[in-house]
């Protein structure tokens, strides 16, 4: 054998990980995630939310005209590149911006206003990973286009709230809230930041000194902490807020109380995103703070004008769902999981195969979750998998079991099994596992229109 016949044999291929910060979802994960979309489905629907499906792909100028040009999401976190038609396109790193691109394509200036509308999606930022922080993480969002009132914003505020105690995370999260005004209210207090940091720029991180010139609200929240004693210093909002502004702020905060929700008005609560006007909110980890906030949203009146729409108000609001999550596992909340197996059927010989195969269907049409060894294993290897199901039936059925029209039900718990007529088993297993066990659901039946 030649050398190089031998340096092939030796190559294996490596075995591909998912990239940095993109995670699979597995089984048991996907328990948390069924559950939360199913609470989140059931208080949409109990609100007269609808869903909405917007693309994972979207023309880059969707994202730059909305999120904002300056802000370190357009910045620095989208997965941009051009396809093959030589066109900008972007992962969508945020929901709201495809959804009122939606409004504004579809024409649902024509619906009955506002639209509510909700997603359950993927989105994608190149952020740093870490705790947290993913650069493809799910968000489920709220958005209620189409009419301008304190008590929309607290519509979703209210929802996100039933959410969290839904899932049992409710007091883990502190609400925090500030207004920010009309565009114009917010120009007048962006000239007096910008004043504010002259002769002060050698106290800033370098994030700081670069927003200065592109975002400089954003000072307000940064994390470091020589910034962040500057911003207690700086200029409050409150001085320029105009009336309407401080109307719009006293209603929402008088109808969370109307509500019981507890808030915290937070004036350096800015959020990363440039489509806010008036409120913004975001849901704190009461414990760390501003670091991994599990959601956030606010007004955003400007924005379907600036994706090509009439002026049309918009409130809404997004949560991380594996922010959620971590938060659920932190608090010890178990998720049902509907995985668990009734019966396992083991078989030898192909007869035995055949006459399996229909009695697995019979049982499962019946409601009872069946898993059958289908392969080639042994008995030994069979009933080796039905203990690692956690089964705890097993139906076996061998040569002189197919001769004789039985099949062997076995207790696994108690080790103990009897024989039963193939026309019984079905029933006789029903009885075991007791008819509330049975997973029937229904999707609900389809109708033919004529
Ligand atoms: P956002 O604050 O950028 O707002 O994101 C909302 C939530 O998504 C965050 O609070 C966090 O839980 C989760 N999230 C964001 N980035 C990551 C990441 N890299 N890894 C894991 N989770 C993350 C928005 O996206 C707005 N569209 C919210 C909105 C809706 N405003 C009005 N309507």
């Amino acid at each position: 054998m030649s050398d190089d016949n031998t340096s092939e044999k030796a190559v294996k291929p490596r075995k591909i990980q998912t990239p940095p910060g993109i995670h699979d979802i597995l089984p048991k994960e996907h328990d948390y995630f069924t559950f939360i979309k199913k609470v989140v489905r059931h208080r949409a629907r109990q609100s007269g939310f609808r869903r909405i499906s917007t693309p994972i792909l979207e023309f880059t100028e969707v994202f730059d005209r909305s999120i904002g040009d300056s802000t370190d999401i357009v910045q620095k976190e989208m997965y941009t590149f051009e396809d093959r038609g030589g066109r900008s396109m972007t992962l969508k790193p945020e929901g709201t911006a495809g959804v009122v691109r939606a409004y504004v394509q579809h024409g649902m200036k024509e619906f009955p206003q506002p639209v509510e509308l909700y997603y359950i999606e993927p989105h994608f930022r190149y952020d740093r990973p870490q705790k947290g922080r993913y650069r493809q993480f799910w968000q489920f969002g709220f958005e209620i286009i189409g009419e301008s009132d304190p008590a929309l914003d607290v519509q979703c505020i209210y929802i996100a709230n039933k959410i969290f105690e839904d899932l049992g995370v409710a007091n883990r999260l502190t609400l925090q809230i500030n207004n920010i005004g009309s565009p114009k209210s917010r120009a007048k207090y962006v000239e007096a930041i910008e004043n504010f940091y002259v002769g002060k720029e050698r106290s800033l991180c370098e994030n700081c000194l670069a927003r200065l010139e592109t975002n400089p609200l954003r000072l307000l929240d940064c994390k470091e902490e020589d910034c962040q004693i500057l911003a207690q210093l700086a200029p409050k909002f409150e001085q320029f807020r105009s009336e309407e502004d401080n109307h719009f702020h006293n209603l929402v905060k008088e109808f969370l109380d109307e509500l019981e929700i507890k808030f915290v008005e937070n004036e350096q609560l800015v959020r990363g995103l440039d489509y806010y006007t008036q409120t913004v909110f975001e849901f704190w980890d009461s414990e760390t703070g501003s670091q991994n906030a599990v959601g956030g949203g606010g007004r955003y009146d400007g924005l379907v004008e600036e994706l090509g729409g009439e002026s049309t108000p918009g409130t809404g609001f997004s949560v991380g769902i594996e922010r959620l999550i971590y938060h659920m596992k932190q608090a010890n909340i178990q998720v049902p999981s509907k995985d668990n197996v009734h019966v396992f059927v083991a078989q030898l010989g192909d007869l035995a195969k055949k006459k399996c195969l229909r009695l697995m269907d019979q049982l499962r049409e019946r409601g009872v979750k069946t898993v059958g060894a289908l392969g080639k294993g042994s008995m030994k290897a069979q009933m080796k998998l039905a203990d690692k199901f956690g089964v705890p039936y097993t139906l076996i059925m061998g040569i002189t079991e197919v001769r004789e029209g039985t099949v062997i039900i076995r207790d696994m718990a108690k080790g103990q099994q009897r024989f039963v007529k193939m026309e019984q088993v079905v029933e006789e297993v029903v009885k075991l596992i007791g008819e509330e066990n049975l997973d029937l659901y229904s999707p609900g039946e389809v109708t033919v229109m004529p």
